[in-house]
C-alpha cells in the first residue's frame, strides 16, 4: 500500500487528519481543494459563483486523475469528489480509501464561521442543507475500504487510528 485517500463530508477532518497522517508516515500530503484553487487561480466559492459547479467538478476530477497516481501520499479529496462515479476509476491499486464519518451538527461546528464560504450550505438553513446532502451521499462514501467514526475524536486521534489500521492491513511502502 502506498496511498491513503480520505473521503467524507465537509468538516469530517480530511485536511487536518491527512496532514497529521502524512507526517506520521513520512509521506506527502495533497489536498484536492487546494490544488483546484491554484489551478483555477481563485477560491472555490468564487468558482461556484462565477463559473458554476460543473467547472469546479471538472477541475476536481482532473485534479484527482493527476494526483492519485502519486505514491507515498495521503490525499484529502473534496467532500463531493466521490459523487462522480467515473472519479473512482482513478483510484489505483495500492490505495486505501477511508471514509471519515461525521454527523451534520458536528460537521457544522467544525467548519465554524468558514461554513459561510461553503457554496453548498447557503440556503439559510445550513443544518438542513448538511443533513440532506449527507444523506444523499452516504452510499457513495460507504464505498470506501474502511469507515472511521470521528465523532468526539480530535484529528490527532483519528490519524493515529488510521495509521494503526493501515499498518495492520499490509505493507506500507
Ligand atoms: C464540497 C466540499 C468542499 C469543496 C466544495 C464542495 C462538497 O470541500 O470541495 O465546497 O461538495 O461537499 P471540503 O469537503 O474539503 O470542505
Amino acid at each position: 500500500m502506498c496511498r491513503i485517500l480520505l473521503i467524507g463530508f465537509m468538516g469530517s477532518g480530511k485536511t487536518s487528519v491527512g496532514r497529521i497522517l502524512a507526517d506520521r508516515l513520512g509521506w506527502d500530503f495533497q489536498d484536492f481543494d487546494a490544488v483546484v484553487e491554484s489551478r483555477l487561480g481563485t477560491s472555490i466559492a468564487e468558482v461556484f459563483e462565477r463559473r458554476g459547479q460543473v467547472v469546479f467538478r471538472d477541475a476536481e476530477s482532473e485534479t484527482g486523475r493527476e494526483l492519485l497516481r502519486r505514491e507515498r501520499t495521503v490525499f484529502a479529496s473534496g467532500g463531493g469528489w466521490p459523487v462522480r462515479e467515473s472519479n473512482w476509476s482513478d483510484v489505483a491499486q495500492g490505495t486505501l480509501t477511508v471514509w471519515l464519518q461525521v454527523e451534520p451538527r458536528e460537521a457544522l461546528r467544525r467548519i465554524g464561521g468558514e461554513g459561510a464560504r461553503r457554496p453548498l450550505l447557503q440556503s439559510g438553513d445550513p443544518i438542513a442543507d448538511a443533513r440532506a446532502l449527507l444523506e444523499s451521499r452516504r452510499a457513495v462514501y460507504a464505498r470506501a475500504d474502511v469507515a472511521v467514526d470521528t465523532q468526539g475524536m480530535d484529528a490527532e486521534a483519528v490519524a493515529g487510528h488510521i495509521e494503526t489500521l493501515a499498518r495492520g492491513r499490509g505493507d506500507l511502502l
